[in-house]
């Protein structure tokens, strides 16, 4: 026996699976500029951690060359309140600090982006979440 309600139920699924690829493509790319604020960012990241950040840890994570050539200071400067500039390219750099710089920390893709890329050009791999608790909670911690 044949079942005649399969062609008709395959229609509609693919048309949603369809328009939730659309959707994630869309907000993929539209979401830019200011959906976060660095407390949620660093919430984010000490929860997924299970631990608070400690500042002191950020600094010597972010000041240590961890077995590479480069170490989070290399571009971004230490501390990195002023504007840095790229180890390689010499291209300027935008202050980390949020104190000194009012979009760090404000776009939860670009600090991803950012994470996984750099992360990659000092260590080797990505970082933790609690390495990035870690960074934060240091970072927000440095007031003009
Ligand atoms: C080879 C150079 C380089 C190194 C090394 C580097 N960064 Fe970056 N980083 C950049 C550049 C370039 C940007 C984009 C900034 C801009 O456009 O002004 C950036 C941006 C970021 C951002 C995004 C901030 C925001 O919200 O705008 C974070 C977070 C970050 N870096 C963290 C790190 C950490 C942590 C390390 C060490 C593990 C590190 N970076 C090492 C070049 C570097």
């Amino acid at each position: 026996m044949a079942h005649p309600t399969h062609a008709t139920t395959r229609r509609p699924r693919a048309a949603l699976v369809t328009l939730a690829a659309l959707a994630g493509i869309v907000s993929g790319t539209v979401a830019h500029a200011a959906d976060t604020t660095p407390a949620q960012q660093l919430e984010r990241f000490a929860s997924q951690a299970g631990q608070p950040g400690s500042a002191e840890r950020g600094r010597v994570f972010f000041t240590s060359r961890h077995g590479g050539e480069w170490s989070c200071a290399s571009c971004h400067g230490n501390p990195p309140t002023a504007g840095g500039k790229h180890a390689s390219t010499g291209k300027p750099i935008d202050p980390l600090a949020p104190a000194f710089n009012p979009k760090a920390f404000t776009d939860t893709a670009r600090v991803d982006k950012w994470f996984r890329r750099n992360c990659n050009d000092v260590l080797k791999r990505e970082c933790t979440a609690a390495e990035k608790a870690d960074v934060l909670v240091w970072l927000a911690s440095l007031r003009p």
